[in-house]
C-alpha cells in the first residue's frame, strides 16, 4: 500500500499557456480517515478547459482557485478505504477530486460525488465524457438552449472536441444538417467519416469562410459556440432571423483573459437570442439526462472518443494541449 499522496498546488496565477511555474507537484502522507469518510484512488482526470478559468483571479461561476490550494479536476477514482456509510470498498466514484492521486470524501462533499453504475457497455472514461460533463453539456446546451427543429442547421465550433461532437451527433439523431468547425483536417475527417456531420471545416484553411458559406446554403439556425472570437464572428454573419446561439465557451479567449466576443452588431439585426448556460443549473435533469444518453451510446447512435495522457506529472502540459488543439474528443490524464 503506497504511503504518499501527490498533488499539484497552484504556485502562481498564469498569464497565457500554463508554464512550468504556475503549479507545483508536492507528495505528502496519504490522509487517514475518520468516521464517516471514505479514501479514494484517482483513476482518470477530466482535463477541461474551464481550469484555465478557475486559475485566473476573477467574479466566476466557483471561487477561483486560491495559491497554496489543490488544483481543482473532475476525476473518477475507486474507494479504497470506507468509514462511510454510503460508500464500499471497491465503489467508483467521479466529482470534483481535484488533480491528484488520494481524496477523502467526507460526509459534506458526498453530494458532490456521484456513485457510478456498472454497466457493461460503458467503460470509466465514459463517465467523464459522454455520461460526464461534456456528454451533459452538449444534451441540455443543444437541447434546452438551442432547440433544435428537424432541418433546421446547425454549427458547433470545436467540434472535434469532447462537446462540440456530441453536439454534432445529437444534431443529427434531432434532424439538423451539422456542420462543425475544428482545426485540422484529420479532426474534420473524423467528425464527417464517422460521427455523421453533413461538412466539416478546417478554420486553419485560408478560404474556411467562403467553405463556411458553402456549407450553410440556407444560413444558420443555431450557433453551438464553443470557441468565440473570429469563429463566432464568422458564424454570426451567415445566422437566419430569429436563430440562436447557445453559448457554452469562448475558449479563444481563456488564455488571453479576453471574453473573445464578437461583434454584437448581428445580434441586433438579425434578432437573434444569445443565451449563455452552465451545466450546473441542470444537474436535478442529470439522471434522465444520462438515462438517454446511455441509450444513444448503446444503440449505436452516438460515439465518443478520448485522448489519454499517462501520469499525473503530465497534467499541466495536459491542460496546455487544450488550447493548442491536439486532443480529439475528450482528453483525460490516466493515473
Ligand atoms: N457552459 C458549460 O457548462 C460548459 C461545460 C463544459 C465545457 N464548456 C465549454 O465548451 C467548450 C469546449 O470544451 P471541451 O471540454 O469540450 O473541450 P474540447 O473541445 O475537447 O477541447 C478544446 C478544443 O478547443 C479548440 N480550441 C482551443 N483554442 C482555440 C482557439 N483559439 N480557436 C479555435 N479553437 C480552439 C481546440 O480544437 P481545434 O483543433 O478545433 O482548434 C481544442 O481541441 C469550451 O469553451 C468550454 O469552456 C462549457
Amino acid at each position: 500500500m503506497p504511503t504518499t499522496n501527490r498533488q499539484w498546488f497552484l504556485a502562481h496565477r498564469p498569464t497565457g499557456l500554463i508554464t512550468p511555474d504556475v503549479l507545483q507537484l508536492t507528495e505528502s502522507p496519504i490522509p487517514s480517515i475518520s468516521e464517516g469518510q471514505a479514501l479514494a484512488k484517482v483513476k482518470y482526470l477530466s482535463i477541461d478547459p474551464t481550469m484555465r478559468v478557475w486559475m485566473a483571479d476573477f467574479p466566476q461561476y466557483m471561487p477561483p482557485v486560491q495559491i497554496g490550494e489543490v488544483m481543482r479536476a473532475f476525476g473518477l477514482a475507486e474507494i479504497i478505504e470506507s468509514r462511510h456509510p454510503n460508500f464500499k470498498k471497491g465503489d467508483k466514484v467521479s466529482g470534483l477530486t481535484g488533480l491528484q492521486e488520494y481524496v477523502v470524501l467526507t460526509g459534506e462533499e458526498k453530494r458532490s460525488f456521484q456513485k457510478l453504475p456498472s454497466m457493461p457497455f460503458l467503460s470509466d472514461t465514459n463517465f467523464l465524457n459522454l455520461l460526464g460533463i461534456n456528454g451533459l453539456t452538449a444534451y441540455f446546451g443543444l437541447l434546452e438552449v438551442g432547440k433544435p427543429q428537424s432541418g433546421e442547421t446547425l454549427v458547433v465550433s470545436a467540434a472535434a472536441g469532447a462537446t462540440g461532437s456530441i453536439v454534432g451527433q445529437l444534431g443529427k439523431i434531432h434532424g439538423c444538417r451539422v456542420v462543425g468547425i475544428a482545426g485540422t483536417d484529420e479532426k474534420c475527417k473524423w467528425i464527417k467519416d464517422d460521427l455523421g456531420f453533413d461538412a466539416a471545416i478546417n478554420y486553419k484553411h485560408a478560404d474556411w469562410k467562403s467553405q463556411l458559406a458553402a456549407a450553410t446554403p440556407k444560413g444558420v439556425d443555431i450557433d453551438f459556440e464553443n470557441v468565440g472570437g473570429e469563429i463566432m464572428q464568422a458564424v454570426l454573419d451567415r445566422m437566419n432571423l430569429h436563430g440562436r446561439v447557445v453559448l457554452c465557451g469562448l475558449i479563444s479567449g481563456y488564455t488571453k483573459h479576453d471574453p473573445g466576443l464578437a461583434s454584437f452588431g448581428q445580434i441586433i439585426i438579425k434578432r437573434l437570442r444569445v443565451e449563455g448556460f452552465l451545466i450546473m443549473d441542470y444537474v436535478l435533469k442529470f439522471m434522465d439526462a444520462g438515462q438517454k444518453l446511455g441509450m444513444w451510446k448503446m444503440t449505436g447512435k452516438l460515439k465518443d472518443r478520448q485522448t489519454i495522457v499517462k501520469g499525473l506529472e503530465k497534467a499541466p502540459e495536459a491542460i496546455n494541449m487544450l488550447f493548442r488543439g491536439e486532443n480529439i474528443g475528450k482528453l483525460i490524464v490516466e493515473l
